[in-house]
């Protein structure tokens, strides 16, 4: 199957696509991206996708004639010419090609890109569990936002890596635990499912609100707090919640064994509801 992309209108083989040297995505990271699934065929979510989008392209000012029934036809579209079981839809917009200057030019044409492949199996991790490294967070102040710009969440991956583990989290000075490098985390602590509050620390997972629901549909009660390492490392269950990998158990964290149980197994299967019934 051949992989896709979609540039500036026009669909074409992803080795094909290109974009110019003078994007400012390219060079400032004044861009931002989305991840969409699909679950059955379909894309998952797409309308709390594309609202975060829409928070996203507002929140830098970029200015863009995109609408949601445009992008929501263009996205069923890509899905349809894959052709994959289930795809992956990666889509970025940046703030178009100008002279490398930082001003924000006074006109500009945004640089639409979607690229279309084959969702990862990512089965092993969900059924297997990964270990993580806790690293500062260097991260800038508005982490809700869905940058390009995502140096320090590669090189804390990269700092888990050589240490043996398979992701990281960043954690604050104070010891607040904020998210993971490409994922929302979770606890589970005396029966309660716990993640850090929405704000400008994290980015509001579309899988980490649907996992909030179904930890509720469950009869699981949920709170979203301020969660410490402490917490985590004494946590009853731990776990990571993505688009791409949806529920991952931690087994470990900074080389210390994390309980792995039947709460986080039964939100996971709550969860799988969702699609199973959209
Ligand atoms: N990342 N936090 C960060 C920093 C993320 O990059 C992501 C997703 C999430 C989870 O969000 P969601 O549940 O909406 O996928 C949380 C995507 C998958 C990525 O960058 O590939």
């Amino acid at each position: 199957m051949p992989e896709i992309a979609y540039v500036n209108g026009k669909f074409l083989p992803l080795e094909q696509a290109t974009v110019s040297v003078e994007d400012r995505g390219y060079q400032f990271a004044d861009a931002v991206y989305e991840v969409v699934r699909t679950y059955r065929g379909r894309p998952f979510g797409l309308d709390e996708h594309l609202a975060r989008l829409f928070r996203s392209l507002a929140a830098i000012q970029l200015e863009h004639h995109l609408d949601d029934g445009q992008l929501k036809s263009l996205i069923n579209e890509a899905i349809q010419r894959g052709g994959f079981p289930e795809t992956l839809v990666y889509i970025q917009i940046s703030r178009g090609v100008a002279k490398r200057h930082r001003g924000v030019p006074d006109s500009y044409e945004p640089v639409f890109v979607m690229t279309v492949r084959e969702l990862p199996d990512t089965r092993h991790i969900r059924e297997h569990g990964i270990t993580i490294v806790t690293v500062p967070d260097n991260r800038w102040g508005r982490c809700d936002i869905k940058s390009v710009g995502l140096l320090p969440n590669v090189l804390a991956y990269q700092t888990a890596h050589q240490a043996g583990a398979n992701d990281a989290v960043f954690v604050e000075a104070d010891g607040t635990i904020n998210e993971a490098t490409a994922a929302n985390i979770f606890i589970i602590h005396r029966g309660r499912l716990l993640t850090p509050p929405e704000g400008p620390k994290i980015l509001s997972g579309i899988t980490r609100g649907n996992i909030l629901d179904a930890a509720r549909a469950a009869g699981i009660p949920a709170a979203e707090r301020r969660i410490t390492r402490t917490e985590l490392l004494c946590a009853d269950e731990a776990f990571l919640s993505s688009t791409t990998a949806e529920v991952v158990p931690i087994l470990s964290v900074d080389g210390q064994k994390i309980g792995t149980g039947s709460l986080s197994l039964r939100i996971y299967e709550q969860f799988t509801k969702k699609f199973s019934s959209a």
